[in-house]
């Protein structure tokens, strides 16, 4: 099914009553397709192959794949609807294991639906978190990007890597809630996208949705960063997160920690913007996340092509983690952040 619709006209992730559809963002910017997943093969599958992305978004993935599922494997009594519980939370849970969004996610419906007494009911339940658990990361979202107008008044000039927006949650993002929370309230807002190698979410998304809502957006290379900070193209950095420690230190994707230390050569604010659902509170520091690697094919090839001799060996970390003596402030949908986070985080949790 091919649309000729905006982000804005079609939600990056919907529940449509027995499936859920989803922007395949894998064709985006070329083509705005919209796909079914219908069972649980392709909603692993989505997540794992970035059809459907972004740490908040997959997490609502997730969710509504736990409904996918219990309709799928119909379960006949409550013990059996209680093992299918289990089973999709291991299954869907670990289709990526670096944003945390996704097992909070899947645990949450999970917790929600257990009580249930028979297997309609525990499917009434998982559907109904896995709505509140959508209308949350849209509350979330616009929380945040008013938050981060606050925090940002006055600054024009906005750097931003991958994509935390629209395509990344079920709101308006994280970090490009921001962007937009500025661009409603009228402010001037011009932004840098990196394009964010080597699965171009920078490029393919970032710029494509911010096109789409009628924002100012240049595109640089990844690489570009520390000569567009000198040369005065960047007041401030804004980036979303995939997994954040009780210490502060923030895996998001590939790339950002170079942005981050940039950022602090030129003197330049580097904030990161992300809902509570993606801190993880049992971890004591970054060390403790797990980064996915990916496949070497996608850092090998680029739309399709060869860019490296055959046989080139990769090393591919989907993410890499930014200490928190590099992040000025992180802004939530429970207020801005500061040092020591160790402190701040723990009073946003109380
Ligand atoms: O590999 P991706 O595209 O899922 O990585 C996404 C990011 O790193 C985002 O910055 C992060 O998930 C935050 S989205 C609000």
């Amino acid at each position: 099914m091919s649309r000729s619709e905006s982000n804005e006209q079609h939600p990056t992730i919907a529940w449509a009553g027995d499936r859920i559809e989803i922007i395949d963002q894998t064709l985006l910017p070329e083509e705005l397709s919209i796909i079914e997943l219908s069972t649980v093969d392709t909603v692993v599958d989505a997540i794992y192959r970035l059809a459907v992305r972004g740490a908040p978004a997959i997490g609502v993935c997730g969710a509504l794949g736990i409904v996918v599922g219990l309709d799928e494997r119909r379960p006949r009594d409550i013990s059996a609807a209680r093992q299918c519980l289990d089973d999709l939370v291991d299954v869907i849970g670990s289709a990526r294991p670096t944003a945390v969004n996704l097992r909070w996610a899947v645990e949450r419906v999970r917790g929600a639906a257990i009580v249930g007494s028979t297997p309609d009911e525990v499917r009434a339940l998982a559907l109904s978190e896995a709505l509140a658990i959508i209308a949350q990361d849209e509350d979330s979202c616009r929380r945040i990007g008013e938050a981060g107008r606050a925090e940002l008044a006055g600054i024009t000039k906005i750097m931003t890597h991958c994509n935390a927006g629209r395509l990344a949650t079920a709101g308006w993002g994280t970090a490009l809630g921001v962007i937009y929370a500025k661009a409603a309230a009228g402010e001037r807002v011009h932004v840098m996208v990196s394009e964010t190698r080597p699965l171009l979410q920078g490029s393919r998304l970032t710029a494509w949705e911010l096109q789409d809502a009628g924002i100012d957006v240049t595109l640089m290379s990844d690489g570009s960063d520390a000569s567009a900070m000198a040369a005065g193209r960047v007041e401030a950095v804004i980036v979303g997160a995939d997994r954040i420690a009780s210490n502060g230190d923030t895996a998001n994707k590939v790339g950002t920690l170079s942005h981050a230390v940039n950022a602090r050569y030129a003197g330049i604010p580097f904030y990161v913007a992300a809902p509570l659902s993606t801190f993880d509170i049992s971890l004591v520091s970054g060390d403790e996340i797990e980064i996915e690697l990916r496949p070497e094919s996608e850092l090998t090839t680029c739309l399709g092509r060869s860019v490296a001799p055959h046989g080139t060996s990769a090393w591919t970390p989907a993410f890499d983690v930014t200490p928190a003596g590099l992040i000025t402030a992180i802004i939530t949908e429970v207020g801005v952040l500061r040092p020591p986070f160790t402190t701040s985080i723990r009073q946003a949790f109380e």
